[in-house]
């Protein structure tokens, strides 16, 4: 049954730092990234959140809608403001690999991180991030990292229905999104600290959770499926992708515009999103 994040609630249980110590909560918005944008320099502090029941914009990877049944599921925004406009795709990595944790305690189950911003389970696409950065000059003023996840929503229309699955759909479970997402702030912000720290046990947590790792996979590069097979090596410390190729060369990759096909049972993995 779709209800009102409860705001109280969710701020009584919190327990992290600074993470969502400064917290806004709407009922509706456009969407909680374009929102957070709008923020004055001077007036957005590190580490707030912004959670929405309804997006009317929302907006996915590859400018794709990002749609959601209001007072189901959780669409918020966190801003960050880091030093430097450096190792954000690791940043990103890193908070999708605190999804994955908080995820997986709910579920029971594996759950995976599709490069470059995906979460998925069995096959199963639960949730996405979406990083935009904001540059006042040269310089970088925040990054702001939108997070959709399906918790309560246990249908979905047209071409998701065979490709979103959600919390509730894989336990028949209901839950309690404020207690999701202190859970899921509680996570981030520890591994942003590891991420902000240079920890070099991060990029080898997140190469773990990625869809592929290990494997001969096929890449697509700006939609142009490459002929070659590589073996995908995982994430550096800049979260870049790291294959080697059939010639035994290590070939880097940073942009978001490549996918990776796996080959398991024959199955790619582009079938499900
Ligand atoms: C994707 O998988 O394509 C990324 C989806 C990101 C959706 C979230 S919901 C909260 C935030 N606000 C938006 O408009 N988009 C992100």
């Amino acid at each position: 049954m779709p209800s009102a994040f409860n705001a109280e609630l969710f701020q009584n249980q919190l327990n992290t730092t600074w993470l969502g110590s400064e917290f806004l909560y709407k009922e509706r918005v456009d969407s909680t990234n374009t929102c957070l944008k709008k923020v004055p320099s001077p007036e957005l502090v590190h580490g707030t959140v912004l959670i929405a029941d309804h997006q009317t914009k929302g907006r996915g990877q590859y400018e794709k809608k990002w749609n959601s049944e209001p007072g189901e599921n959780l669409t918020f925004s966190i801003a960050l403001r880091p030093p430097a406009p450096e190792r954000l795709t690791l940043l990103t990595l890193s908070c999708a690999n605190a999804i994955t944790m908080v995820l997986e305690e709910l579920v029971n189950r594996e759950v995976r991180i599709k490069w470059p911003n995906d979460i998925y389970i069995e096959g199963k696409k639960i949730g996405g991030l979406l990083t935009e950065c904001c540059f006042n000059g040269k310089n970088l003023d925040r990054v702001l990292i939108g997070i959709g996840l399906n918790i309560g929503q246990t249908y979905f229309e047209g071409d998701l229905l065979h490709k979103a699955t959600s919390v509730a759909g894989l336990t028949g479970k209901q839950y309690s999104r404020e207690e999701i997402l202190c859970n899921l702030l509680t996570a981030i912000e520890s591994f942003y600290m590891k991420w902000h720290k240079f920890d070099d046990e991060l990029q080898k947590e997140i190469s773990r959770k990625m869809i592929g790792y290990g494997e001969w996979v096929s890449l697509q590069i700006n939609k142009i499926l490459q002929p070659e097979k590589y073996k995908f090596l995982g994430v550096n410390r800049q979260g870049e992708l790291i294959v080697l190729d059939e010639q035994l060369d290590i070939n880097t990759f940073s942009y978001e515009q490549i996918r990776i096909i796996t080959h398991r049972k024959g199955v790619s993995e582009t079938e499900s999103e």
